[in-house]
């Protein structure tokens, strides 16, 4: 009594092959081809591709951020996601620096739950490990990993609000040795970057495109060097997010190739983006490509496409966090470093992926499912129950249509956010249907679904044994 997918191309990160999928209640039952189904309700996945469940591993909904709260909810943020082939999100709760790691998760707990439309887990951003030596952050740290909070985000960047020193950045990498939790570093020069800022401000230099400009590729390299050698002292692995630049990118090579486990997403606006096509520095509707790290030169993007298709690069994440352009990114109208940073981006990462990386022959489909959703469930605790499609794993399914053609386009996003960093592109590819632990969640780009279903996914820390 279970529902049958037949006749289409299941992809896992190890290949493909023409098989049916019996999905019992929330879980799969088998993968074979030739399965019996007399009893099952059949759905026909001919001519389509069954790929497991997105998983973005990098989403801020609901954030307090730049004095303003990023546009989308659990509640939106997710049912774009579910729209768009994602079924899982790893959001972050902010511990308020002079509170506890708890209080964060209490606090992200309640925004997610009865809204979250898909299954979402949560990393910790730790600001703070507070005063008696870091005894009780590193404690609440492991308090953490016991809830499922397998991973942590530290920042060398924003000063005086995120940005950590580099002794509690140790800290905390030498926790994660004990407890097998993963570091996720946002790794940028602040101190470095801050100066620089003031300096164009002080010059009159107030466009959007300074916030680009501000903020060299070399500041994000000295950092992602700095995460690593860190790492390496501590002899724990690394997971370097949001890795935007050629620079960055060497830095983590250079550490793979001597054996180093040191691990980094990108995210489709530094693949797809750039400063040349989107910030030629002539209005502030440039506002709409302020994020951090900036948009980089044209150069960047074919390194970036080449880390993925070679394992330096392991994970596709989006970094979603939108503000609106009409009331939100207006805050920096007189001052780019005023303006809230972050854009929309959840609904459209498997889109995108598939068009400009298998479409264009950048990377195979099984590197564009490991790449969305197995290295993700892997290196964040949720492998092999997210992340492939075999038996015992959540029924978390895409029947994805490579012929299907979309424009992307903010007057018919799902996303809570009045432009879309990709606005009339055209796509071919896309989700027909979604399947979130055997219950179709999506349709032919509707949600279909009970809001607030999703569940808080417990993540189990590994201690590196997913290397
Ligand atoms: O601009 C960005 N990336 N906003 C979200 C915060 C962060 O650093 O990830
Ligand atoms: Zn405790
Ligand atoms: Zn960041
Ligand atoms: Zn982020």
């Amino acid at each position: 009594m279970g529902t049958l997918i037949q006749n289409g191309i299941v992809v896992t990160a190890d290949g493909s092959e023409k098989a049916d999928v019996l999905v019992d209640g929330s879980t799969v039952l088998e993968v074979r081809a030739g399965i019996d189904p007399a009893g099952h309700t059949v759905v026909d996945a001919a001519g389509l591709f069954v790929l497991p469940g997105g998983i973005d591993a990098h989403t801020h909904m609901d954030m307090p951020f730049g004095g303003t709260v990023s546009a989308d909810d659990f509640l939106t943020g997710t049912r774009a996601a579910a729209i768009g082939g994602t079924t899982t999100i790893v959001d972050f709760a902010i511990q308020a620096k002079g509170t506890r790691m708890r209080d964060a998760l209490d606090i992200w707990m309640g925004k997610a739950d009865g809204k979250a439309c898909i299954d979402y887990g949560l990393h910790m951003i730790v600001t703070d490990l507070g005063s008696d030596n870091g005894k009780q952050g590193l404690h609440d740290m492991d308090d953490m990993v016991r809830e499922g909070v397998a991973s942590f985000k530290l920042f060398m960047a924003y000063p005086n609000v995120l940005m950590v020193d580099d002794g509690t950045i140790f800290k905390a990498l030498q926790q994660t040795a004990k407890n097998g939790a993963l570091v996720c570093m946002h790794a940028e020069n602040g101190s470095a970057i801050d100066v620089i800022v003031q300096q164009a401000l002080a010059e009159g230099k107030t466009a959007p495109v300074y916030h680009a400009l501000t903020r060299p590729t070399k500041a994000e390299a000295e950092a992602v060097n700095r995460s690593i050698a860190l790492a390496e002292m501590a002899g724990v692995p690394v997971y370097i997010v949001h890795l935007s630049s050629e620079d960055a990118l060497n830095q983590v090579r250079e550490a793979r190739d001597r054996g180093v486990p040191a691990f980094a997403e990108t995210c489709p606006q530094y693949l797809l983006l750039s400063i040349e096509d989107q910030m030629p520095g002539k209005s502030f509707e440039e506002a709409k490509y302020v994020f951090t790290p900036p948009l980089r030169e044209k150069k960047n993007q074919p390194k970036l496409w080449d880390g993925l298709a070679t394992d330096n690069l392991q994970v596709v994440s989006t970094d979603h966090c939108p503000f609106c352009f009409a009331d939100q990114k207006q805050l920096g109208k007189d001052d780019f470093s005023k303006i809230p940073n972050g854009g929309p981006g959840v609904e459209n990462r498997m889109q995108l992926l598939y068009h400009f990386g298998v479409n264009a022959g950048k990377i195979s489909l099984q590197r564009f499912v490991e790449i969305t959703s197995t290295a993700p469930a892997r290196i964040f605790g949720m492998y092999p129950k997210k992340g492939t499609i075999a038996a015992g794993s959540d029924a978390d399914i895409v029947l994805w249509d490579p012929e299907a053609e979309h424009v992307i386009s903010a007057a018919t996003h799902n996303m809570r956010c009045d432009f879309s960093m990709f606005e009339g592109w055209k796509v071919k590819g896309n989700a027909r249907q979604v399947y979130s632990r055997g219950e179709l969640v999506a349709d032919g780009g509707c949600y279909v679904a009970a809001v607030g279903r999703g569940q808080y996914l417990r993540r189990e820390a590994r201690g590196g044994a997913w290397q």
